[in-house]
């Protein structure tokens, strides 16, 4: 069901979980200090109670009433917010812990999507958002996502058309000095270093030799998944070693990545892009593994961008964890 902005209000003072727009994804929000709603979005989503939520609030100012602000934290919110940064402080007290998996830190973020700030504002509360996907499955970046993931649990839902970047927030800890990147997104390492002009750590780029248990437990390996067996490769040839037949689906970064000789499989490929601009690709990365998932393929072949963007290292991460097969890039 889709309602307006001011329904959403009524809806969230009371206690009610509502799908609403962010500039990143569509998120599933309800009350950030109410334990009871909070409990509600992590069985809706069927999310375990251990994995964190983010709070998401107006500014800086009401940031600064639940969570423990350094240098660093200010400088970084005074250029990215409202903006697609999360960022990881010490609790303060107020917050309660079903929100933080038991943990002293939370995660929070001013979102920049007009609809979420005018909701943010008219409540006067902060909100917990997760994704709004149940655990695992691929984040929505358009209403009808929602209704897609859920079935008949879909939260009511606040329409705010696509989402402008398609990629989750990045994840910044700054609550033990040293930056570091819990998880990569539309704001760059390179970008918080300038501002910063100290070194901030980064995750290993796609994670693929990793077993050690992550920080963030958001960052566990699979997720982001769809459905269908999902296959990923580092070249066209590596897919063609995997023998694409007219059962499968081929999912490419940008037009000019179909081979001649593989153009038999044209009616049978889904492009992240035209040109293979970043910027395309993440917004319509999760549109078209969602749209992939539904042709009923017996295997998803897809082919990761090779750019060497900072953009790209979240593309790369969200497909590599999307990767639903043996939990790693195809070698053959
Ligand atoms: O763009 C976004 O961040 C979207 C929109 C809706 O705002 N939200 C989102 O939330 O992606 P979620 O719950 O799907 O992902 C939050 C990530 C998870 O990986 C979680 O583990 C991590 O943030 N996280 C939350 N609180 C944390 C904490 N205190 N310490 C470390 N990681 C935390
Ligand atoms: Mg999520």
């Amino acid at each position: 069901m889709l309602i307006s902005a001011d329904e959403a209000v009524a809806r969230l003072d009371r206690g009610d979980l509502v799908a609403l727009p962010t500039e990143t994804v569509y998120g599933l929000a309800g009350l950030a200090l109410s334990p009871e709603t909070v409990k509600k979005i992590f069985a809706l989503k069927g999310r375990s109670s251990t994995n964190p939520l983010i709070i998401h609030l107006a500014d800086l100012k009401s940031a600064e009433k639940l969570a423990v602000f350094n240098n660093l934290a200010r400088q970084v919110c005074k250029v990215f917010w409202p903006g697609p940064l999360t960022i990881v402080l010490t609790k303060k007290t107020c917050v309660p812990n079903e929100i933080t998996g038991g943990g002293n830190t939370v995660a929070i973020r001013s979102p920049l999507h007009p609809l979420f700030r005018e909701i943010l504002k008219t409540l006067g509360k902060p909100l917990a958002a997760p994704s709004a996907n149940p655990s695992n499955r691929t984040s929505p970046t358009q209403a009808s996502h929602i209704k897609e993931l859920f079935g008949s649990d879909c939260p009511p839902t606040v329409d705010g058309g696509n989402c402008k970047f398609g990629l989750e927030s990045t994840v910044l800890d700054l609550s033990a000095g040293k930056p570091r990147i819990l998880r990569y997104g539309p704001i760059t390492p390179e970008e918080i270093e300038n501002v910063l002009s100290i070194p901030v750590q980064t995750p290993l780029p796609e994670r693929l030799t990793n077993n050690q248990p992550s920080k963030s437990p958001g960052s566990e390996k699979l997720h982001y998944a769809p459905r269908t067996p999902f296959f990923l490769h580092q070249t066209i040839e590596e897919i063609r070693l995997n023998r694409p037949s007219s059962e499968d689906l081929l999912l490419l970064p940008q037009k000019s990545d179909l081979p001649k000789d593989m153009d038999w499989l044209s009616s049978r490929t889904l492009y992240f892009s035209f040109h293979g601009k970043p910027e395309e690709i993440a917004f319509n990365l999760y549109k078209t593994l969602i749209q992939a998932d539904k042709r009923n393929a017996q295997r998803l072949l897809a082919l990761l961008p090779n750019t060497n963007t900072e953009l790209c290292l979240a593309i790369r991460d969200r497909m590599t964890r999307a990767c639903n097969r043996n939990g790693s890039i195809a070698k053959n």
